[in-house]
C-alpha cells in the first residue's frame, strides 16, 4: 500500500529530537521547554481528590463551568474584560489544541494567514492542513520588535488570520501598548480575525504588565485569545489550556472543538478550579521567573556566550557568534553530545531556517540545575 503524505518533509520536531538526544547523552536537557520542579501539592490533592470522588467521566463539551467562571474572574480583573463563560470561554487540551483548532475552524483554502518569525513551531503546519498560505513578516533581528509596516504590506483581501505570540517564544520579547495600537489601527474595517498566543501571560518581568488582547475591545472583538494552565502551574503534561473569544467566533471554534477532542480531562479541569482561588500563585509567578532568569544570567556571564535581553517566557536566547561559526543546528547537537547540555537552535523557527548564531535555553529549572548546566557551558 502507497501512503500519500502530506508531509513528506517534515520531521519529528527539533523538541522532542533534542530532548532525545540530551536523554541518551545524559545531558542537562535545557531545550523543551518544561520545568523540573514539582507543581503546587495542592494542585497535586485538589486532582486526585476529583478522581477519587468520582470526577473520571467525559466533562461538558465546553469544559468544567466552575472553571470557566472563574477564568471570566480573573480576565477581568487583570484585563478589565468582561465576558460571559457560558458563550465565551471554551476549555481546550493545552494551547497547542487551541490553536490547531482555531485555525482549522477559520482558515479556508487560499485565505492568507500571516505569520511573524521566529515563530512557535505548530502554526504553520495547521495552516497548510488548511490548504492556506502563510505569509511570513520577520521580527527585527535586534531587538525583536514587531516591523509593523511589513504587516501592513502583507494584508490583502484574502489575509483571514495573523497570529501574535507575547511574551514570545523563543525571543523572550513582549508586545507593548504601541503595538497593540498598530495591530487595531491595520485591521479595523477589515475582516481579519487574530489568534492571540498568551501562554506566557503571567511570566513577564521587570514590572511590565502583559499587554493582553483583552485590554483592547476593539481588538477583543475580534480575537481568539488562548492561555495554558501547563506554563503557568508547572504542569506541562497535563495540557490543558483555553480560549476566550466573542460568542460568534467561539460558537464556530466549538464546532470543530467538539469533533477535534470533544471535551479535556476532568479531575485537571476541577484542579485548576481550585487552584485558581490562590490569586498569588499567578500574580507572583513573573517575580518567580524573574529570579531564575536572574541567576541563571548572572551564571552565564562566565561564559563565553552573548546574552539577548528578555522580557517574559522562561526562556534565554544567546548568541555563540564569537564561540564558533557552525550551523546552529550542528552546534546545538555537537554541544549536547560533547558538553553535557542540549539547547534548542534559534533557527528552527524560521520558515528558512535563517541562521543567527543564536540558542534558546530553557531557564524553567532548579538553580542546581541551572549551575550544572552553567559549569558545563562556561567550558566551551
Ligand atoms: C508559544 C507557545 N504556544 C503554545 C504552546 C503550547 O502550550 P500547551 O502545552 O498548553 O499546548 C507553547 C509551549 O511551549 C508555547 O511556547
Amino acid at each position: 500500500m502507497q501512503v500519500f503524505s502530506k508531509f513528506p518533509e517534515l520531521k519529528t520536531t527539533i523538541f522532542t529530537q533534542m530532548s532525545a538526544l540530551a536523554r541518551e547523552c545524559g545531558a542537562i536537557n535545557l531545550s523543551q521547554g518544561f520545568p523540573d520542579f514539582s507543581p503546587h501539592p495542592k494542585l497535586l490533592e485538589a486532582k486526585c481528590k476529583a478522581m477519587k470522588q468520582g470526577a473520571n467521566q467525559y466533562a461538558p463539551m465546553q469544559g468544567y463551568m466552575p472553571l470557566r467562571e472563574r477564568i471570566a474572574e480573573k480576565t477581568q480583573e487583570l484585563y478589565g474584560f468582561v465576558c460571559n463563560p457560558e458563550t465565551e470561554i471554551t476549555i481546550t487540551a493545552g494551547a497547542t489544541q487551541a490553536i490547531f483548532t482555531a485555525i482549522l475552524t477559520f482558515l479556508n483554502p487560499d485565505e492568507e494567514a500571516i505569520l511573524i518569525e521566529p515563530v512557535y513551531d505548530s502554526y504553520l503546519p495547521a495552516v497548510r492542513l488548511c490548504k492556506g498560505i502563510a505569509k511570513f513578516v520577520e521580527l527585527n533581528p535586534n531587538d525583536f520588535s514587531v516591523p509593523w509596516q511589513q504587516v501592513k504590506k502583507l494584508i490583502s483581501k484574502k489575509t483571514k488570520l495573523i497570529l501574535i505570540n507575547s511574551p514570545h517564544n523563543p525571543t523572550g520579547s513582549t508586545l507593548k501598548k504601541k503595538d497593540l495600537q498598530e495591530l487595531e489601527k491595520l485591521t479595523k474595517g477589515t475582516d481579519i480575525l487574530i489568534i492571540s498566543d498568551e501562554v506566557y501571560e503571567h511570566i513577564i518581568f521587570d514590572k511590565q504588565s502583559h499587554e493582553s488582547i483583552l485590554r483592547y475591545p476593539e481588538l477583543a472583538k475580534r480575537s481568539l485569545v488562548i492561555s495554558s494552565f501547563g506554563k503557568t502551574y508547572h504542569v506541562t503534561g497535563w495540557k490543558v489550556g483555553y480560549v476566550v473569544a466573542p460568542e460568534n467566533l467561539t460558537a464556530e471554534f466549538r464546532k470543530v472543538h467538539q469533533y477535534n477532542v470533544f471535551c479535556v480531562n476532568l479531575p485537571a479541569q476541577i484542579a485548576f478550579y481550585e487552584i485558581l482561588k490562590e490569586k498569588s500563585l499567578y500574580e507572583e509567578l513573573g517575580q518567580f521567573y524573574e529570579e531564575k532568569r536572574n541567576f541563571f544570567q548572572k551564571l552565564l556571564q562566565s561564559t563565553r556566550f552573548q546574552l539577548k535581553k528578555v522580557e517574559g517566557t522562561y526562556f534565554q536566547l544567546v548568541s555563540y557568534e564569537k564561540i564558533t561559526n557552525e550551523k546552529d543546528i550542528d552546534f546545538a547537537i555537537r554541544m549536547t553530545k560533547e558538553f553535557g547540555v542540549a539547547p534548542i537552535p534559534l533557527s528552527v523557527f524560521y520558515s528558512k531556517q535563517n541562521d543567527y548564531k543564536h540558542l534558546r535555553f530553557c531557564f524553567a529549572k532548579e538553580n542546581e540545575t541551572l549551575e550544572k548546566a552553567a559549569e558545563k557551558l562556561t567550558k566551551i
